[in-house]
């Protein structure tokens, strides 16, 4: 099967290697996961440690009833998986197939058109165009006409921007297959799209706890649909995807909302700084509704990522040629980093 691969990110010890610097000492503005550390875990892993031996509960009842209790919905209404990274993977494999065609609003997450083509199915992309990307609500509503899939990624990975829910709901409506809403930031929005799947039965919510939760390592992602949805994608997951330990820090994370307000408050207030100061290097910045800032660089975007990465500060660049070439996006992070990224940027821009 020849189809475009996902791109990893360099790992955290090849650049602190690279830049001759300690794995500490390394600042990822790249991956959008939370500068916050997880001290509030240990005791939960220190319990799960005794029982290492065995899987995972099998139906995750714990994990759903969690996950059900913070978001207003039925277990029977969501299926966990390992990210929603795995989840974008199941639907494309449960719900297109030669033949298909899903659509998508571009640029977004690239996970959906490399999801798409791993099950033969066509990826229509629909052009947000620059210098805004504003989302191409029309264009996707007539696209989504003879669409078996439509992948919206709400707020847009990269662009940042928060999708109205009128140009959501029209999509919905239009629509006679499925929208999968990736929802991963949408606590970074204030956005709650979990409502939704009460009233729209090809509604698809994704959401994760690697983002506002700040548990990345965990690998735990919830997918929230009609309970016959969620029975087709239980009934393809891989068995025991996500670990006990994750499904318990999972369990803990969704019980514990306040100290997901607490980051989401912090990064929200932190956004607002960043954008100001980057807007100050003069540096186009798009509006954001998500943890991090898509900006208008320059030609010479990729050499000030280079600069960056040699100090070890790594940042997410987008493929010369693209509609991004231009481009990086920062993750919003604590403001002392921000201090270390502007003022380095200071010395390194053109
Ligand atoms: C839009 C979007 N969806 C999903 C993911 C991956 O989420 P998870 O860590 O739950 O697999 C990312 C990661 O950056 C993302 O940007």
């Amino acid at each position: 099967m020849s189809v475009t691969r996902y791109q990893w990110q360099p790992t955290t010890a090849d650049i602190a290697r690279a830049a001759g610097v300690e794995v500490s000492e390394v600042i990822r503005f790249d991956q959008n996961t939370s500068p916050f550390g997880t001290e509030w875990a240990r005791e939960v892993v220190a319990a799960g440690v005794a029982a290492l031996n065995e899987y995972p509960a099998a139906d995750y009842r714990p994990l759903r009833e969690a996950a059900a209790a913070a978001c207003g919905l039925a277990p029977e209404q969501i299926v966990p998986g390992a990210g929603v990274d795995e989840l974008v993977i199941l639907c494309a494999r449960a719900f297109l197939s030669p033949g298909s065609r899903a659509v998508a609003p571009v640029p977004t997450y690239s996970l959906y058109e490399i999801a798409t083509a791993q099950v033969g199915a066509a990826f229509v992309p629909v052009a947000a165009a620059a210098p805004g990307f504003a989302f191409p609500a029309d264009d996707i509503v007539a696209a989504a006409r003879d669409a078996d899939l439509v992948w919206l990624c709400a707020p847009n990975n990269p662009t940042g921007e928060q999708i109205r829910p009128d140009a959501v709901a029209a999509v919905v409506a239009a629509c006679g297959g499925l929208v999968v809403i990736d929802a991963a930031y949408a606590e970074f929005a204030g956005d709650d799209w979990s409502p939704w799947i009460d009233r729209h039965d090809n509604v698809i919510v994704l959401r994760t706890l690697s983002k506002a939760y700040g548990l990345a390592a965990a690998r735990v992602g919830l997918a929230m649909a009609h309970p016959a949805i969620i029975d087709i994608l239980d009934g393809i997951r891989p068995p025991g995807s996500v670990s006990r330990l994750s499904a318990e820090l999972a369990v803990d994370a969704l019980g514990s909302p306040e100290r997901m307000r607490r980051t989401v408050e912090a990064i929200v207030t932190e956004r607002a700084v960043l954008a100001d100061r980057l807007d100050a290097l003069g540096l186009r910045v798009l509006p954001s509704a998500a943890n991090f800032l898509l900006c208008e660089v320059g030609p010479e975007a990729h050499q000030v990522a280079d600069a960056l990465m040699r100090r070890a500060l790594v940042v997410r660049t987008y493929p010369a040629g693209g509609p991004l070439a231009d481009y990086l996006r920062f993750t919003v992070r604590t403001a002392p980093e921000h201090d270390r990224l502007v003022d380095t940027l200071e010395q390194i821009l053109p």
